[in-house]
């Protein structure tokens, strides 16, 4: 029977996923790439699932990248779609219908820090470190590093941090963008929680008419974006969810959204 590098426990509506392969510091293998895909195929089904969380087990790392040991395998004709199959794997978590944050453990190398920074939003304990060292190797960032870090941190810190392997701490991070917050060595997870649950009172329809809003606006112009806003906004007041937000402003009550 293959390893579990992969773990999924469901709390409170929330997915807690754990990439643990402590031996290789969380190493990105393809099993382990496999066993993720297949994670958040199973939570998009499950409409219990309000949000998920993705962390790394242990203390030290989040993610160390990927497997180095089986580069060996990868030749010139084979590398783009080797690669290809992990970008569209960060893809699919991007596009998850539902909030995804990285609560960041210690190191997101490579491609640990491609798997955080194609969730929504990155909490990092005080002990994380952060860097893309692929050039190291004589390669490049492979699954979304080149085209998700400029646009997190701008291109000029983007290629500081590949150019060089500048690795960057917690405080840096928060301070360049690349996190939203910063937390004590072992907080990460409770801290993603609690704002995840914050996250779950809101109306879900409107969370997610927000991701999609975000994220694919991105790619578009401003004009292309506003207009993608405008129909977002078309299937929030198309909704329940907004009938029962107003009524509950109105009768001074918390909201009961069902998400539809
Ligand atoms: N792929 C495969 N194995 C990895 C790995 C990776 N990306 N990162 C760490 N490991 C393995 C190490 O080979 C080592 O295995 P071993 O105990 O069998 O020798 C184990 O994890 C522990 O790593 P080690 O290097 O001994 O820990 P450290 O605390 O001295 O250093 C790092 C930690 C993260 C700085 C270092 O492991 C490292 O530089 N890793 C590679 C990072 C990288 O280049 N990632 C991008 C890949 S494209």
């Amino acid at each position: 029977m293959e390893k579990e590098y992969v773990r999924c426990q469901i709390e409170e509506g929330m997915a807690i996923v754990t990439i643990d392969n402590q031996a290789a510091l969380n190493a990105l293998n393809q099993p382990t790439l496999t066993q993720l895909d297949q994670t958040f195929a199973a939570l998009a089904k499950n409409q219990d699932v309000k949000g998920v969380i993705i962390t790394g087990g242990g203390e030290k790392s989040f993610v160390a990248g990927a497997d180095i040991s089986e580069f060996n395998q990868v030749k010139g004709d084979t590398a783009a779609s080797f690669m290809g199959r992990g970008q569209r794997i960060f893809d699919r978590i991007e596009a998850f219908d539902r909030p995804v944050i990285a609560a960041i453990n210690g190191f997101a190398l490579g491609g640990g820090n491609e798997l955080a920074m194609c969730c929504d939003i990155r909490i990092a304990a005080e002990n994380a470190i952060f860097g893309q060292p692929e050039v190291n190797l004589g390669i490049i960032p492979g699954y979304g590093g080149t085209q998700r870090l400029p646009r997190l941190v701008g291109p000029g810190k983007a290629k500081e941090i590949i150019f060089a392997d500048e690795r960057i701490n917690a405080q840096e991070a928060l301070r360049i963008g690349l996190v939203q917050r910063v937390v004590p060595k072992g907080q990460a997870v409770e801290e993603a929680k609690k704002l995840l649950k914050k996250i779950m009172s809101k109306g879900p329809v409107a969370i997610k008419m927000v991701k999609k809003a975000v994220n694919e606006g991105l790619a578009m112009s401003l004009r292309g974006g506003q207009d993608l806003e405008a129909l977002c906004q078309s299937v929030c007041f198309s909704a329940e969810d907004k009938d029962e937000g107003a009524r509950a402003f109105l009768e001074k009550r918390p909201a009961n959204f069902k998400g539809k």
